[in-house]
């Protein structure tokens, strides 16, 4: 509760009142009162700002009345009095200059500090000086200052050390909250929070408990946060990465490799080839490589705080780009069922060969047999289908080259003509010009834009 309003009823009388009662004749309190309340605007008040003592039904037949620090009434803790019948206020021993008293019986205080919080009570003095009083609590919250946090170890090791964090300073009545990268952070199996959450213990810190961390004050009043606090952690190096990640490279280019390990504090980087230092730095250039550059490349990564260091090896093959192959064949003009050979020429070794057939990619029939390095395609029986462009593609790692083309004939002898009239297929010859007579339309056929119905009438 942060406030409390007491309406005096009839036989509620503290004994206190009812002592002073005894002792002074002019206070004598009265019971039977009607319900004058008092409260506080506003309820909750911060350090500094002003709040208003709101009485609410003040009696009609006063003469006088009076506000008092605490709630013993004593001569020594008044704030002040209003005299209605003169419509003055005088000020009592307990004024300290903030306070403001006002004909409806409010008290006003202004710019309050800590020690103005507690009871404040009305005297009422009537006309047949009968003295009801009432009190209320007045609770004043400090506006918190910015917290901060500390660390007990400003370079903890990850894997090794846990690190205490305290956000300072302590306040009363204050609840505490941690965030770490804006997420509001709680208990578990790595970290433990004192009671007052004041304190977040980090056990054995790994690398992505490095923050950044805030520390989050609140009261009833207000909230207050610290300065994100990153956690120097010391880790690593781990392995390190070489990129690009490819192995082989052509030469006459320029060789560019970069090494890359995670390492707190940042790792210092070396590269040596089959065993020979090359360069102190993270890069390593080689300008106009032969297949002499081929070898193995090492980037080695050292961590000066942890002591530890990392190597990778890379194998790096330095290949020329592959040469033109060309096809060679017997005849290309070849009589259908006959058996026909083709073989792709190429100077390269530890090259790849593939076939191409008017374009695309060979699809091999069971009439077809390439030999183990597919450096020859033997076709046996050849059919009129086989007729078309043949070409063969040689690659390594770095490049490729495609043979010239050659065109293959399948022609029929006349003694087959029984096999054309049950196979009524025309040769793939002459598909090619109807196909691009379908692909490109004549040019009466105008499409419309903006019509859904694909083909028109001539337009004109
Ligand atoms: C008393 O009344 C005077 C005149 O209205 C005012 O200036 C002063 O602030 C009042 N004092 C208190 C304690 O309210
Ligand atoms: C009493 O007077 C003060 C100052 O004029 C005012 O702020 C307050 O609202 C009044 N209280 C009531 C209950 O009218
Ligand atoms: C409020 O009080 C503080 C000290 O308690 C003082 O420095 C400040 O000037 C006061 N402000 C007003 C408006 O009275
Ligand atoms: C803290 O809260 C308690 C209970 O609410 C109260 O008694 C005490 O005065 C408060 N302290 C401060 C400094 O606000
Ligand atoms: C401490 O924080 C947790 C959540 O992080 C919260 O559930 C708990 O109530 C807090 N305790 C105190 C005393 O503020
Ligand atoms: C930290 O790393 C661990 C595993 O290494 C992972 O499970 C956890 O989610 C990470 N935490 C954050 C905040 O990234
Ligand atoms: C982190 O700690 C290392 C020593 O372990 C120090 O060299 C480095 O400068 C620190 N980094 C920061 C950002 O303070
Ligand atoms: C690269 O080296 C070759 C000899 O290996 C040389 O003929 C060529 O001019 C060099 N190219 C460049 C750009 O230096
Ligand atoms: C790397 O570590 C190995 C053993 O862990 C050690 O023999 C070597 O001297 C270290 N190299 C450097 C450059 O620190
Ligand atoms: C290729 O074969 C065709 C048909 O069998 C034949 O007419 C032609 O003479 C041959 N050409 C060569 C160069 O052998
Ligand atoms: C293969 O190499 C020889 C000599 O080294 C050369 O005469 C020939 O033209 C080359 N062939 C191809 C297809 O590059
Ligand atoms: C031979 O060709 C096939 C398919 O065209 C391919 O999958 C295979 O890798 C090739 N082999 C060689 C040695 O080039």
């Amino acid at each position: 509760m942060e406030l409390t309003s007491a309406p005096l009823h009839k036989g509620q009388l503290p004994w206190r009142g009812l002592l002073l009662a005894a002792s002074l004749l002019t206070y004598w309190n009265s019971p039977a009162t009607a319900q004058v309340t008092v409260e506080a605007v506003p309820p909750l008040v911060a350090e500094g700002a002003n709040v208003l003592l709101q009485v609410h039904k003040l009696l009609e037949d006063l003469q006088v009345f009076y506000w008092y620090k605490g709630d013993s009434g004593d001569e020594s803790n008044e704030i002040a009095r209003f005299i209605i019948s003169t419509n003055m206020n005088t000020t009592g021993p307990a004024y300290s200059g903030r306070e403001r008293i006002y004909r409806n019986g409010s008290l006003l205080l202004q710019n309050v500090t800590e020690k103005d919080a507690g009871t404040y009570m009305l005297r009422m003095i009537k006309i047949n000086y009968d003295s009801p009083t009432t009190s209320v609590q007045v609770h004043v919250h400090q506006l918190l200052p910015k917290p901060n946090i500390i660390s007990n170890n400003s370079n903890p090791m990850e894997g090794e050390d846990s690190v205490a964090l305290m956000c300072e300073p302590k306040t009363q009545n204050t609840t505490y909250l941690w965030r770490i990268n804006g997420q509001s952070l709680s208990e578990d199996g790595k970290r433990e929070l004192s009671d007052d959450n004041r304190t977040l213990t980090l056990l054995t810190v790994v690398r992505n408990d490095t923050g950044p961390y805030v520390c989050e004050t609140r009261n009833p009043v207000s909230t207050s946060r610290s300065d994100p606090f990153t956690l120097n952690i010391t880790y690593g190096p781990d392995d390190p990465i070489i990129s690009p990640s490819n192995t082989h490279f052509q030469s006459r280019t320029n060789l560019s490799l970069s090494c890359h390990a995670a390492s707190n504090p940042p790792a210092q980087y070396s590269w040596s080839v089959n065993g020979v230092l090359q360069a102190s730095s993270q890069e390593l250039f080689i300008p106009n490589i032969t297949t002499n550059n081929s070898g193995s490349y090492t980037c080695l990564v050292y961590n000066s705080v942890t002591g530890l260091n990392r190597t990778t090896v890379k194998i790096i093959t330095v290949l020329e780009p592959v040469t033109l192959p060309v096809i060679q064949v017997t005849n290309t003009t070849v009589k259908e069922l006959d058996p026909v050979m083709l073989t792709c020429i190429s100077n390269d070794t530890g090259v790849s060969i593939r076939w191409l057939f008017n374009g695309q990619n060979l699809g091999l029939t069971d009439r077809m047999k390439l030999s183990q390095d597919n450096r020859t395609l033997s076709i046996d029986p050849v059919r009129r289908e086989d007729s078309g462009e043949y070409l063969c593609e040689v690659s390594n790692p770095v490049s490729s080259k495609k043979s010239d083309p050659i065109q293959l004939d399948i022609i029929r002898e006349l003694t087959s003509a029984i096999s054309q009239s049950i196979n009524p297929q025309p040769p793939t010859t002459i598909w090619a010009p109807l196909t691009t007579l379908l692909i490109s339309p004549p040019p009466w056929l105008t499409v419309h834009r903006g019509h859904s119905s694909g083909v028109r009438s001539p337009a004109r």
